[in-house]
């Protein structure tokens, strides 16, 4: 099969270079120029995993190559995927569609015979109707179909994800399109991936509904662990006594300092106005966003407290930047908040990422960037764990302990164990546990 992929970031990319690895022959097409010459001179511009493996290896076998212009690409695919961003409108929370409907319109515009157009994008139902209505307004004469298959890939995991998914979801009353999407997922389906075949609108709102559903987990366990610091029970022994029923289930229950990223955000909000708007208000939903928002500043009041009430002229170390581990991507993380909140109570931020700090600059101002860990908590007055890489689950306490001004940790991914870090002689805070209890081994 030939494939055109519109958009080549976090999700056209690896999506292109698994589809490549099928076998198609894929042309990952991205409007910014500088996004292309990267990729044509062998350049990865974001950080997954595997990535540059995987682009480099089907480039070498000439099924990947990449291009500024769809016109080719699109002329000769099969199926053309719409992977460009949606992101939050600025002022309404809705999702912006202005990328996906120029995409729609770019295609429109260059289109050959047969052509099935597919969207990636996450996009609010009856968004297919609309790409529809533009393909054939700008094409009155064109042989076309516009399916719904969104994209349930984690960043950090997306390659396995991609190629071993949970399920595919594919949006079509069209019988031809059907059959040319069983092809483009063949290999996929032969590995026993489920597919479900739905309506457009239903694969849309499917989309919507995955993401609104493990916000509010993750919301969920976030409430609890408050419980838990006033009644003295401990959050992670929570999550897995619920998280073994089946019914259940361990995922999305560990507690932090609020969800964020490219999707969640901006999803759950997108939801939200789809359901005002269609006289059917999601009033959880709107209630995980509203807690979720006010915890990413709670966490800076925590910090605050840790410090003795104030942060105003000390410094704190604040260890990963990035939404999650594995990944460059500062979109909405609960760090940006955090150390604007700092900031604002007169911190001076001193910050450590392995991949996300060249994303951050841009959205922080007046931080000091660090080369490692250690580095990073010199002199400092606390330490915040924000983020739980790999490199911070085993860091030399003592060193940590000698280099800081004061032995305060703020883990607020609860990677440490409250008693040892009391026996080290930390003052530890950490989400959902007693200070310096002992922690069972093993949890979750
Ligand atoms: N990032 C994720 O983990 C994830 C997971 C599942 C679904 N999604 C959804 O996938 C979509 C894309 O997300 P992303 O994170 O890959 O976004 P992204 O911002 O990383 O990439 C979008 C790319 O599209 C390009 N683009 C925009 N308009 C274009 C046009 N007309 N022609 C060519 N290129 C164009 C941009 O230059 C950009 O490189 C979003 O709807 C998102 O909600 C993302």
């Amino acid at each position: 099969m030939r494939v055109a992929m519109i958009g080549s970031g976090y999700v056209g990319l690896v999506s292109g270079a698994c589809f490549a690895d099928f076998g198609h022959v894929v042309t990952c097409v991205d409007k910014d120029p500088a996004k292309i010459e990267a990729l044509t001179r062998g350049d990865i511009p974001i950080f997954e995993p595997g990535l540059d493996d995987l682009v480099a290896t089907n480039v070498k076998e000439g099924r990947l190559s990449f291009a500024t212009d769809l016109t080719e690409a699109v002329r000769s695919a099969d199926a053309v995927f719409i992977a460009v961003g949606t992101p939050s409108r600025r002022g309404d929370g809705h999702a912006d569609l202005s990328y996906v409907y120029q995409a729609a319109r770019d295609i429109a515009k260059v289109m050959d015979g047969y052509t099935v157009i597919v969207t990636k994008s996450t996009v609010p139902v009856g968004t297919g109707d609309e790409v529809e209505r533009i393909v054939r307004e700008t094409r009155p004469d064109a042989d076309f179909a516009v399916v719904s298959n969104p994209e349930f890939l984690r960043e950090g995991a997306a390659i396995a994800d991609f190629k071993r998914p949970d399920r595919i979801v594919i949006g079509t009353d069209d019988e031809r399109a059907r059959r040319v999407m069983a092809e483009v997922y063949r290999p996929l389906y032969l590995n026993q991936a489920p597919i479900l075949y739905t309506g457009r609108r239903t694969a849309e709102l499917t989309k919507y509904a995955a993401n609104a559903f493990l916000a509010t987990k993750i919301t969920f366990i976030n409430e609890i662990a408050d419980l838990c610091e006033k009644v003295g029970a401990n959050v992670q022994e929570v999550a897995r006594g619920i998280g073994l029923d089946n019914r259940i289930g361990g995922k999305f229950l560990h507690a932090g300092p609020g969800y964020g990223g490219s999707c969640f955000p901006k999803d759950t909000l997108a939801l939200i106005k789809t359901a005002q708007d269609a006289g059917s208000p999601m009033r959880i939903v709107e209630t995980v966003a509203a807690v979720n928002d006010q915890r990413k500043r709670a966490m800076a009041r925590k910090v605050i407290a840790a410090c003795g009430g104030s942060v105003r002229g000390k410094t704190v170390a604040v260890l990963g930047l990035t939404f999650k581990p594995n990944t460059d991507d500062m979109r909405e993380a609960p760090a940006l908040s955090i150390i604007t909140a700092l900031q604002d109570g007169g911190a001076k931020i001193r910050a450590y990422d392995p991949e996300g700090m060249e994303q951050a600059q841009s959205l922080l101002e007046h931080v000091t960037y660090c080369d490692n860990a250690y580095d990073c908590v010199e002199g400092a007055d606390a330490l915040v764990i924000v983020t739980e890489w790999n490199a911070f689950r085993a860091l030399d306490l003592d060193r940590v302990k000698g280099q800081m001004k004061a032995p305060v940790v703020v883990d607020l991914r609860n990677i440490y164990r409250a008693d040892e870090m009391a026996r080290r002689g930390f003052l530890y805070v950490s989400v959902g546990r007693p200070d310096g209890a002992a922690d069972a081994d093993g949890l979750m």
